[in-house]
């Protein structure tokens, strides 16, 4: 079958045959995959930057966001069956099974030995078909099949956000008029409008926040896309992240960072409200050290109980959060969460949407789908 792989070793990037994976114990399932997503990671990937193939491998297949059809199961197998559409997740455990790994958190694996399919040490999922565990493996209902390739990155937010409200409850942080956990006394600022961004704004939204998204450049697309959703768009040519406070009309309560330009984003740290929480999910590429104020912001962190924090990968409740959100992402937002995938290709198409960066979210479409 085919499959998009990276050689690191011979800098090169291939459409490969690679072998058809098949069910060999009782609790796999074997998906048919439709939709495979391309994000920053697989960029890094194939400019050779990052990714490792699993063990005994020259290629690895990259590829980590998915969206499939289940063609088979083994018979222990009852979360999915032939015919659903399923997710999978990324991350595997640790050769060590640490704490975090033995409990299915491996996201917070603590050895780094973990693996993550299309990304380090294992197969992805840019190819026609996987083999994988069942608890892997998350069911997404069928009316989600244009938008359901949009999970993984929205598990990102699904991940923050489950942070935050866990670190919110060392102060009062519940809204005086509000029941059920809604954020509608609260501001959150998104930096970067690219599909973690403005999926992470949907999620703020709909928990209540006043959301505004904070993005680079001048694309048309974008500013459309935030308003439709009840958030306001703010460009890096019009304000200055000095001015933001005001621009939101309130202090910044968080900050959810999803543009990996360390720059900009240790600029509105010092714009930063009280008891706020900054939030950092973009991975800067290696550049130059710029200089920061160090001292204002740690004074500012101490001062007015700020907290910053990273977060990545994400767990299998956090991908069941997130294809329920995305049913509610389009009800709320009818029409919206589609013009996220800005374009499908075919899978001999790969190097169009693996070396060019336009519009938000680009899919390889498998199988003629
Ligand atoms: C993926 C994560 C992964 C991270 C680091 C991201 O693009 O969404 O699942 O943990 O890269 O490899
Ligand atoms: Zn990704």
């Amino acid at each position: 079958m085919k499959a998009v792989a990276v050689f690191p070793d011979d800098k090169k990037v291939a459409l490969v045959q690679h072998e058809e994976p098949e069910i060999t114990e009782k609790d796999q399932v074997k998906i048919r995959m439709l939709d495979v997503g391309v994000c920053g990671t697989d960029r890094e990937i194939v400019s050779f930057d990052y990714g490792t193939p699993p063990a005994g491998s020259r290629y690895l297949v990259i590829g980590h966001e998915s969206l499939g059809e289940v063609v088979a199961t083994g018979k222990q197998v009852t979360n999915v069956k032939p015919g659903d559409l399923a997710v999978l997740t990324v991350r595997r455990p640790c050769a060590e099974m640490c704490p975090a790994c033995a409990v299915g958190r491996q996201d917070f694996c603590y050895t780094g030995n973990y693996s993550e399919r299309g990304i380090v040490r294992h197969h992805g999922y840019m190819t026609e078909y996987v083999v994988e565990q069942a608890g892997y493996v998350n069911m997404v209902p069928a009316e989600l099949r244009d938008v359901g390739v949009l999970t993984e990155p929205l598990t990102i937010a699904e991940k923050a956000y489950e942070e935050i409200e866990t670190i919110q409850v060392r102060m009062p942080w519940t809204c005086p008029d509000e029941t059920g956990g809604r954020q509608t006394c609260h501001t959150a600022l998104v930096l970067g409008a690219g599909p973690v961004g403005l999926l992470g704004a949907m999620k703020l939204v709909i928990e209540g926040f006043r959301t505004f998204v904070y993005s680079r450049g001048s694309e048309t697309e974008k500013p459309p896309l935030v308003q439709a959703i009840g958030a306001t768009f703010l460009s890096t040519d019009v304000v200055k992240p000095n001015d933001l406070p005001a621009a939101c009309g309130a202090q910044i309560d968080v900050v959810y960072e999803a543009m990996g330009a360390a720059d900009l984003a240790f600029s509105v740290i010092r714009e930063l409200g009280r008891n706020a929480i900054f939030v950092f999910t973009g991975v800067p590429g290696r550049k130059n050290p710029i200089p920061v104020d160090t001292a204002t912001i740690m004074r500012d962190m101490v001062l007015k109980n700020q907290l910053i924090f990273g977060t990545v990968n994400a767990s299998s409740t956090h991908f069941q959060n997130a294809i329920a959100d995305l049913g509610k992402f389009r009800a709320k937002f009818p029409g919206t969460v589609a013009k996220l995938i800005t374009r499908r290709y075919t899978i001999e198409e790969y190097q169009q949407p693996l070396s060019s960066h336009g519009g938000i979210k680009n899919v390889i479409s498998l199988n003629g789908a």
